[in-house]
């Protein structure tokens, strides 16, 4: 099924966030949206999710117009496109397990939910959640305690209960270091390609970007104004989209660098990490 934003904008008072933003996602992409700070990229992903309402322009999903859905069907929409934050947003005070069963809760009648019973069946989908995201030894612990890295596998065992046909991801290894970067966007690579779910995520760093993304988005100022592979996201598109500095020497590719790189050198996009690296990031703790 295919998404699709038509002329989508976006005001806040006089200031236009998104301006006219037309794209169309096939189901099970992998898609990074780029930009400078106030872009828009935020923005976008929330008037996808619906948690801010577009001022002009409409959002489909298959046949169903998406900025027009109101009640029950608009928590079905927000339930079928999972949101990931950069601060993780998980309960803090509440166990993991607890945390990751939230996901249910769009799924569950109210009376239930009011309840808060879980069922047999949903508490093993949760821990089975967990097991593929490397952190089941965390179930029964407070979500606060956890590191960052450990956090955001919670909220992506989280969303994978949404049972979701998209998940959109703002910023989400913004918070975490190197090594937790790449084990979470593994994660979403993971869950992209293995369930063909449609991932849409904003991205600060461009390595990261052309490393997991089979279709970059640029944005600057509001507008789309770049939507390619990442190959071609030469320095000129580069340029365009982060702009170019005051002496006009332009943007330098490693300034916006996660650096995934831990040994010192860099990491050119698409090559593997060396393997003692690559077994540190899929060791659990
Ligand atoms: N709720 C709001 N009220 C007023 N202005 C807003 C609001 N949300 C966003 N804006 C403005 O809209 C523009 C786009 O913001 P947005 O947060 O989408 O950018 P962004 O690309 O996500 O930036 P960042 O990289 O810093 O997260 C900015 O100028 C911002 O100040
Ligand atoms: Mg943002």
């Amino acid at each position: 099924m295919k998404f699709e934003l038509r002329k989508v904008t976006r005001r806040f008072g006089d200031r236009i966030a998104v301006n006219a933003v037309s794209v169309e996602i096939p189901q099970g992409q992998m898609v990074g949206v780029i930009g400078r700070s106030g872009a828009g990229k935020s923005t976008l992903l929330r008037m996808i999710n619906r948690l801010q309402d577009p001022s002009s322009g409409s959002i489909h999903f298959g046949g169903i117009e998406v900025s027009s859905l109101k009640g029950a069907a608009l928590r079905n929409w927000q339930r079928d496109c999972a949101m990931i934050f950069q601060q993780f947003n998980l309960v803090p005070r509440l166990d993991v397990l607890t945390n990751v069963l939230l996901g249910r809760l769009n799924h569950r009648s109210t009376v239930t939910s009011l309840l808060n019973i879980f069922s047999r069946e949903e508490r093993l989908m949760a821990i089975a959640a967990l097991e593929r995201l490397g952190i089941e030894q965390t179930a029964l612990q407070r979500a606060g305690t956890l590191s960052g890295g450990q956090q955001q596998r919670v909220a992506i065992a989280r969303a994978l209960m949404q049972d979701p046909k998209m998940v959109l991801a703002d910023e989400p290894i913004a918070s975490l270091d190197p090594l937790n970067a790449k084990i979470v966007m593994d994660a979403l690579r993971d869950i992209n390609e293995r369930e063909g779910i449609t991932v849409i995520t904003n991205l600060h760093t461009l390595d990261t970007a052309r490393n997991y993304c089979e279709r970059i988005i640029g944005m600057a100022a509001g507008h789309v104004v770049f939507d390619g592979p990442p190959q071609e996201l030469t320095a000129a598109a580069v340029r365009e989209i982060y702009g170019s500095d005051r002496d006009g020497a332009g943007i330098d590719e490693t300034m916006t660098s996660t650096s995934i790189d831990i040994s010192g050198a860099a990491s050119p996009a698409g090559k593997p990490l060396s393997a003692g690296i690559e077994a540190l990031a899929t060791a659990r703790a």
